[in-house]
């Protein structure tokens, strides 16, 4: 029986910790993407950086290219489901730009006045780091839009009669959005980005490479076995891969001599029931639906939801995307439907057997 939720095993490390990401961040709130990384984990630059290979070679020619002209770098939009990196990222460019960072996110960000706070409070060549930026609501994006393009904000000040619109310069800056899906950015902004990339899940083989360096930041030992075995239970993301290789390493230290082997990662996995997929008790309930509830039938995704009592937006955005790139689900015009594999993972008999 699964029981290890997200909560119980991974929500472990550093969720209040505000985000004095990069070496030079200069403010921060709580924002949701890795944030929960240890940060002496996170690469700090890009040849440090393993995996989404295309976008660390284009970055390294345009942040070559930006510093060569003595400009800022162009906005940067990253896209992807969490834990893919993005939080990570926006700290790389910072500090390849040699820039001084400042981070926050969508919701965070309630009134016209804040963002006038933000952008004024900055300097030039700053790097601002806008998570969930899909969150913004309209008033502040449309102050955005000239501060991006024209570094200037239109700002009304009173209201009624009496208001007037005050113009104010704001220092060039480079604005970094993350979003865990673009189709969620209104247009004007998505166009506002002049570099856009989608980050996708890490191979088993980058997963591993991640963990062995890792391991070494943190003084484990590891064998190319143990850490394989880890990265092929860590979804295809490093946030889950450096929270698995910490819990591995407890387990490791506690029951096994301190090191990890395939043995003792299978051990330590087995014992923190981590499924071989690296399925949460969510996937697990949502696969259960579509197997069990609704047998193998196409459905809504509002109907999903309400089986297994999540939000619509939070099944699209942050466990869809892992079970269809499994293969495990396929989304069809009637809607989602289980694929045979994930009956097979689930053990259970698939209708057209019965
Ligand atoms: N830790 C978390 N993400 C990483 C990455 N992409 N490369 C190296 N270490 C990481």
């Amino acid at each position: 029986m699964w029981q290890a939720g997200k909560e119980d095993l991974f929500d472990d490390d550093n969720q209040s910790r505000p985000s004095h990401a990069g070496p030079r961040e200069v403010s921060g709130e709580l924002t949701s993407d890795d944030l929960d990384i240890d940060h002496s984990l996170r690469p700090k630059t890009l040849s440090e950086y393993i995996g989404q290979e295309r976008v660390r070679d284009n970055l390294r020619v345009l942040i070559a290219a930006a510093k060569d002209r003595h400009e800022t770098l162009d906005h940067v939009l990253f896209s992807g489901p969490p834990g893919l990196g993005k939080t990570t990222l926006a700290n790389v460019v910072a500090n390849e730009m040699g820039a001084r960072l400042h981070t926050t996110s969508g919701p965070a960000i309630a009134r016209t006045g804040d963002l006038a706070a933000i952008l004024t409070n900055l300097q030039e060549g700053d790097v601002l780091f806008v998570d969930e930026i899909h969150r913004l609501n309209h008033q502040v994006e449309e102050v955005l839009y000239p501060a991006m393009e024209d570094f200037f904000l239109d700002i009304v000040i009173g209201k009624g009669p009496a208001a007037r619109s005050i113009r104010l310069d704001v220092p060039h800056f480079t604005l970094i959005g993350a979003t865990t899906r673009t189709g969620l950015l209104t247009g004007p902004l998505r166009d506002r980005f002049g570099i856009s990339y989608r980050l996708d899940y890490y191979t088993t083989r980058e997963l591993s490479d991640i963990v062995m360096r890792s391991a070494k930041i943190l003084g484990v030992t590891i064998d190319a076995e143990g850490a394989a075995e880890i990265a092929s239970r860590s979804r295809g993301t490093p946030r889950l891969a450096n929270r698995l290789l910490k819990r591995v390493r407890d387990y490791a230290q506690v029951r096994a001599g301190g090191s990890i082997t395939w043995d003792v990662a299978s051990e330590a996995l087995a014992f923190f029931q981590i499924d071989e997929l690296g399925l949460d008790w969510m996937d697990k309930k949502i696969l259960t639906a579509l197997t069990t509830t609704f047998r193998g039938r196409p459905v809504g995704l509002t109907t999903i939801a309400s089986a297994v009592g999540e939000d619509p937006s939070t099944l699209e955005d942050v466990y869809e995307p892992y079970l269809l790139q499994q293969g495990l689900i396929i989304r069809t015009p009637q809607g989602r439907q289980a694929t045979l594999a994930a009956f097979e993972h689930l053990g259970v008999q698939p209708p057209q057997q019965r």
